[in-house]
Protein backbone atom coordinates (compact mmCIF):
# COMPACT_ATOMS: atom_id res chain seq x y z
CA UNK A 1 0.00 0.00 0.00
CA UNK A 2 1.13 3.54 -1.00
CA UNK A 3 1.74 6.20 2.24
CA UNK A 4 -0.97 8.00 0.59
CA UNK A 5 -3.50 5.01 0.36
CA UNK A 6 -2.07 4.33 4.29
CA UNK A 7 -2.77 7.72 4.87
CA UNK A 8 -6.37 7.90 3.77
CA UNK A 9 -6.95 5.27 6.55
CA UNK A 10 -6.43 7.09 9.14
CA UNK A 11 -9.32 9.29 11.12
CA UNK A 12 -10.48 12.93 10.94
CA UNK A 13 -10.25 14.70 14.42
CA UNK A 14 -12.97 16.79 15.28
CA UNK A 15 -12.88 18.67 18.38
CA UNK A 16 -15.40 21.19 20.49
CA UNK A 17 -15.38 22.56 23.69
CA UNK A 18 -18.03 19.92 24.70
CA UNK A 19 -21.10 18.26 22.99
CA UNK A 20 -22.01 21.20 20.75
CA UNK A 21 -19.68 19.72 18.04
CA UNK A 22 -21.98 16.97 17.71
CA UNK A 23 -24.03 19.34 15.26
CA UNK A 24 -21.50 19.19 12.96
CA UNK A 25 -20.33 15.73 13.36
CA UNK A 26 -24.19 14.27 13.12
CA UNK A 27 -23.55 16.74 9.25
CA UNK A 28 -20.23 14.66 8.60
CA UNK A 29 -21.30 11.03 8.97
CA UNK A 30 -24.22 12.16 6.49
CA UNK A 31 -21.49 13.56 4.35
CA UNK A 32 -18.88 11.19 5.19
CA UNK A 33 -20.10 7.56 6.41
CA UNK A 34 -17.01 5.76 5.68
CA UNK A 35 -14.51 8.10 7.46
CA UNK A 36 -13.22 7.36 10.70
CA UNK A 37 -13.67 10.06 13.04
CA UNK A 38 -12.19 10.36 16.76
CA UNK A 39 -14.48 13.18 18.50
CA UNK A 40 -13.21 15.06 21.12
CA UNK A 41 -15.19 16.71 23.93
CA UNK A 42 -13.00 19.47 26.30
CA UNK A 43 -15.43 19.11 28.77
CA UNK A 44 -12.37 19.96 31.20
CA UNK A 45 -12.14 23.51 30.16
CA UNK A 46 -15.69 23.83 28.62
CA UNK A 47 -17.47 26.45 28.21
CA UNK A 48 -14.74 28.11 25.98
CA UNK A 49 -17.29 30.67 24.65
CA UNK A 50 -17.02 33.40 28.23
CA UNK A 51 -13.41 32.39 28.45
CA UNK A 52 -9.60 34.17 27.69
CA UNK A 53 -8.43 33.70 24.42
CA UNK A 54 -5.34 32.37 25.15
CA UNK A 55 -6.52 29.37 26.99
CA UNK A 56 -8.95 28.69 24.06
CA UNK A 57 -5.84 29.37 21.83
CA UNK A 58 -4.10 27.35 24.14
CA UNK A 59 -6.51 24.35 24.46
CA UNK A 60 -7.04 24.20 20.64
CA UNK A 61 -3.35 23.41 20.29
CA UNK A 62 -3.18 21.51 22.61
CA UNK A 63 -6.32 18.99 21.20
CA UNK A 64 -4.71 19.57 18.04
CA UNK A 65 -0.85 18.22 18.97
CA UNK A 66 -2.78 15.31 20.69
CA UNK A 67 -5.06 14.10 17.60
CA UNK A 68 -1.68 13.83 15.27
CA UNK A 69 0.50 11.93 18.17
CA UNK A 70 -2.10 9.81 19.72
CA UNK A 71 -4.34 8.82 16.47
CA UNK A 72 -2.06 10.08 13.47
CA UNK A 73 -5.22 12.06 12.17
CA UNK A 74 -5.36 13.11 8.18
CA UNK A 75 -7.60 16.11 9.21
CA UNK A 76 -8.86 18.05 11.24
CA UNK A 77 -12.28 19.67 11.74
CA UNK A 78 -12.26 22.79 14.64
CA UNK A 79 -16.17 21.79 15.11
CA UNK A 80 -16.28 24.99 17.51
CA UNK A 81 -16.61 28.62 16.22
CA UNK A 82 -14.83 30.69 19.19
CA UNK A 83 -11.95 27.73 18.62
CA UNK A 84 -11.97 28.20 15.02
CA UNK A 85 -11.86 32.65 15.29
CA UNK A 86 -9.37 32.69 17.69
CA UNK A 87 -6.71 29.38 16.78
CA UNK A 88 -7.57 28.70 13.07
CA UNK A 89 -4.97 30.81 11.69
CA UNK A 90 -2.37 29.75 14.16
CA UNK A 91 -3.13 25.86 13.78
CA UNK A 92 -2.91 26.22 9.50
CA UNK A 93 0.80 27.34 10.01
CA UNK A 94 1.94 25.08 12.65
CA UNK A 95 0.18 22.41 10.27
CA UNK A 96 0.60 23.16 7.03
CA UNK A 97 0.28 19.48 5.83
CA UNK A 98 -2.92 18.87 7.69
CA UNK A 99 -6.14 19.97 6.04
CA UNK A 100 -7.59 21.64 8.23
CA UNK A 101 -11.73 22.88 8.43
CA UNK A 102 -13.11 25.38 10.83
CA UNK A 103 -16.16 26.64 11.49
CA UNK A 104 -17.63 30.18 11.34
CA UNK A 105 -21.32 31.75 12.02
CA UNK A 106 -22.80 31.76 8.53
CA UNK A 107 -23.36 35.13 7.84
CA UNK A 108 -22.52 34.91 4.06
CA UNK A 109 -25.70 32.67 3.67
CA UNK A 110 -27.64 35.03 5.83
CA UNK A 111 -27.92 38.73 4.49
CA UNK A 112 -28.17 36.38 0.50
CA UNK A 113 -31.36 34.90 2.18
CA UNK A 114 -32.32 37.36 4.13
CA UNK A 115 -35.75 40.02 2.66
CA UNK A 116 -35.58 42.42 5.17
CA UNK A 117 -32.12 42.29 5.25
CA UNK A 118 -31.65 42.13 8.84
CA UNK A 119 -29.74 39.23 10.30
CA UNK A 120 -29.90 38.30 14.24
CA UNK A 121 -26.50 36.27 14.82
CA UNK A 122 -26.47 34.21 18.50
CA UNK A 123 -22.94 33.06 19.66
CA UNK A 124 -20.71 32.94 22.09
CA UNK A 125 -18.94 36.34 23.62
CA UNK A 126 -15.65 35.35 22.17
CA UNK A 127 -16.51 34.59 18.62
CA UNK A 128 -18.32 37.77 18.79
CA UNK A 129 -15.47 39.92 19.91
CA UNK A 130 -12.84 38.04 17.72
CA UNK A 131 -10.90 40.04 14.79
CA UNK A 132 -11.53 36.71 12.75
CA UNK A 133 -15.69 37.58 13.17
CA UNK A 134 -15.40 41.29 12.98
CA UNK A 135 -14.02 41.23 9.54
CA UNK A 136 -16.27 38.76 8.33
CA UNK A 137 -18.96 41.15 9.53
CA UNK A 138 -17.34 44.02 7.99
CA UNK A 139 -16.76 42.14 4.87
CA UNK A 140 -21.07 41.65 4.70
CA UNK A 141 -21.58 45.44 5.64
CA UNK A 142 -23.50 46.66 2.46
CA UNK A 143 -25.38 43.58 2.07
CA UNK A 144 -27.43 43.48 5.68
CA UNK A 145 -27.30 44.46 9.05
CA UNK A 146 -25.93 42.33 11.53
CA UNK A 147 -27.53 41.98 15.32
CA UNK A 148 -25.00 40.36 17.57
CA UNK A 149 -26.26 38.81 20.52
CA UNK A 150 -23.96 37.07 22.98
CA UNK A 151 -25.48 34.42 24.44
CA UNK A 152 -23.62 33.92 27.88
CA UNK A 153 -24.53 30.73 29.67
CA UNK A 154 -26.42 29.30 26.87
CA UNK A 155 -23.65 26.69 25.99
CA UNK A 156 -23.45 25.30 29.57
CA UNK A 157 -27.18 24.79 29.68
CA UNK A 158 -27.36 22.63 26.57
CA UNK A 159 -24.24 20.79 27.73
CA UNK A 160 -26.08 20.53 31.46
CA UNK A 161 -29.42 19.37 29.51
CA UNK A 162 -30.86 22.57 31.95
CA UNK A 163 -34.55 22.15 30.33
CA UNK A 164 -35.86 25.19 31.85
CA UNK A 165 -32.80 27.38 31.92
CA UNK A 166 -32.07 26.75 28.40
CA UNK A 167 -35.97 27.78 27.61
CA UNK A 168 -35.48 31.44 29.72
CA UNK A 169 -32.17 31.89 28.09
CA UNK A 170 -33.72 31.20 24.62
CA UNK A 171 -36.93 33.83 25.24
CA UNK A 172 -33.91 36.18 26.99
CA UNK A 173 -31.91 36.39 23.96
CA UNK A 174 -34.19 36.07 21.32
CA UNK A 175 -36.26 39.25 23.13
CA UNK A 176 -32.45 40.84 22.82
CA UNK A 177 -32.36 40.76 19.25
CA UNK A 178 -35.63 42.66 18.93
CA UNK A 179 -38.20 42.91 16.50
CA UNK A 180 -38.58 39.59 14.48
CA UNK A 181 -40.78 38.46 11.52
CA UNK A 182 -41.56 39.49 7.92
CA UNK A 183 -42.19 43.06 8.06
CA UNK A 184 -39.38 45.95 7.13
CA UNK A 185 -37.10 46.49 9.64
CA UNK A 186 -37.83 43.07 11.15
CA UNK A 187 -35.14 40.47 11.85
CA UNK A 188 -36.03 37.77 9.67
CA UNK A 189 -33.26 35.45 10.12
CA UNK A 190 -30.95 34.04 12.68
CA UNK A 191 -27.44 32.66 12.40
CA UNK A 192 -26.97 30.11 15.69
CA UNK A 193 -23.10 30.95 15.77
CA UNK A 194 -22.44 28.21 18.05
CA UNK A 195 -22.55 24.83 17.49
CA UNK A 196 -23.92 24.14 20.67
CA UNK A 197 -27.32 25.81 19.52
CA UNK A 198 -28.83 23.92 16.98
CA UNK A 199 -29.72 21.76 19.73
CA UNK A 200 -31.92 24.27 21.24
CA UNK A 201 -33.35 25.06 17.59
CA UNK A 202 -36.73 23.55 18.84
CA UNK A 203 -36.92 25.72 22.00
CA UNK A 204 -35.83 28.63 20.01
CA UNK A 205 -38.72 28.22 17.53
CA UNK A 206 -41.31 28.07 20.51
CA UNK A 207 -39.85 31.10 22.06
CA UNK A 208 -40.33 33.71 19.33
CA UNK A 209 -38.45 31.96 16.19
CA UNK A 210 -40.99 30.19 14.54
CA UNK A 211 -41.06 30.80 10.64
CA UNK A 212 -37.72 32.77 10.54
CA UNK A 213 -34.57 30.32 9.13
CA UNK A 214 -32.18 29.95 11.82
CA UNK A 215 -29.10 28.98 10.14
CA UNK A 216 -26.32 26.77 11.03
CA UNK A 217 -23.00 25.48 9.62
CA UNK A 218 -23.16 21.24 9.69
CA UNK A 219 -23.42 20.91 5.80
CA UNK A 220 -21.18 23.46 4.57
CA UNK A 221 -18.67 22.22 7.09
CA UNK A 222 -19.31 17.85 6.07
CA UNK A 223 -19.19 19.87 2.33
CA UNK A 224 -15.74 21.12 2.27
CA UNK A 225 -14.67 18.72 4.66
CA UNK A 226 -15.20 16.22 1.78
CA UNK A 227 -13.82 18.62 -1.17
CA UNK A 228 -10.69 18.81 1.28
CA UNK A 229 -9.81 15.02 1.34
CA UNK A 230 -11.16 14.81 -2.56
CA UNK A 231 -8.37 17.08 -3.55
CA UNK A 232 -5.87 15.79 -1.30
CA UNK A 233 -6.65 12.18 -2.19
CA UNK A 234 -7.19 11.02 1.20
CA UNK A 235 -11.23 9.70 0.98
CA UNK A 236 -11.58 6.88 2.77
CA UNK A 237 -14.20 4.11 1.53
CA UNK A 238 -13.91 1.66 4.00
CA UNK A 239 -13.69 2.62 7.54
CA UNK A 240 -16.67 3.97 9.51
CA UNK A 241 -15.65 3.50 13.39
CA UNK A 242 -16.39 6.89 15.40
CA UNK A 243 -14.72 6.91 18.99
CA UNK A 244 -15.99 9.83 20.82
CA UNK A 245 -13.32 11.29 24.12
CA UNK A 246 -14.06 14.07 26.71
CA UNK A 247 -11.02 15.37 28.58
CA UNK A 248 -13.52 15.57 31.92
CA UNK A 249 -16.70 13.86 32.71
CA UNK A 250 -17.84 12.29 29.41
CA UNK A 251 -21.56 12.30 31.26
CA UNK A 252 -22.71 14.74 28.90
CA UNK A 253 -21.35 13.12 25.80
CA UNK A 254 -22.25 9.93 26.41
CA UNK A 255 -25.73 11.30 27.11
CA UNK A 256 -25.75 13.47 23.84
CA UNK A 257 -24.37 10.76 21.90
CA UNK A 258 -27.35 8.52 22.82
CA UNK A 259 -29.99 11.00 22.80
CA UNK A 260 -29.43 12.28 19.13
CA UNK A 261 -28.58 8.59 17.82
CA UNK A 262 -24.63 9.87 16.42
CA UNK A 263 -22.79 6.53 15.94
N1 LIG B 1 -19.63 25.17 20.64
C1 LIG B 1 -18.70 26.23 20.73
C2 LIG B 1 -18.87 27.28 19.66
O1 LIG B 1 -19.28 26.93 18.57
C3 LIG B 1 -18.28 26.71 22.09
C4 LIG B 1 -19.33 26.99 23.08
C5 LIG B 1 -18.70 27.24 24.41
O2 LIG B 1 -17.97 26.36 24.86
O3 LIG B 1 -18.91 28.32 24.97
O4 LIG B 1 -18.58 28.42 19.84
Amino acid sequence: MTALAQLAHQPIGVFDSGIGGLSILQALRAELPQEDVVYVADSAHAPYGERDEALVRERALRITQDLIDQHHIKALVVACNTATAVAIAELRALHPALPIVGVEPALKPAAARSRTHRVGVLATRATLASAKYRALQMSLQTEAAFIDVPCDGLAAAIEADNTPEIARLCQHYLTALGPLGQKVDDIDTIVLGCTHYPFASKVFNENGASGLELLESGAPVARQTRRLLEAAQLLNTQGGELTAVATGSDTSLRWALAHWRIA
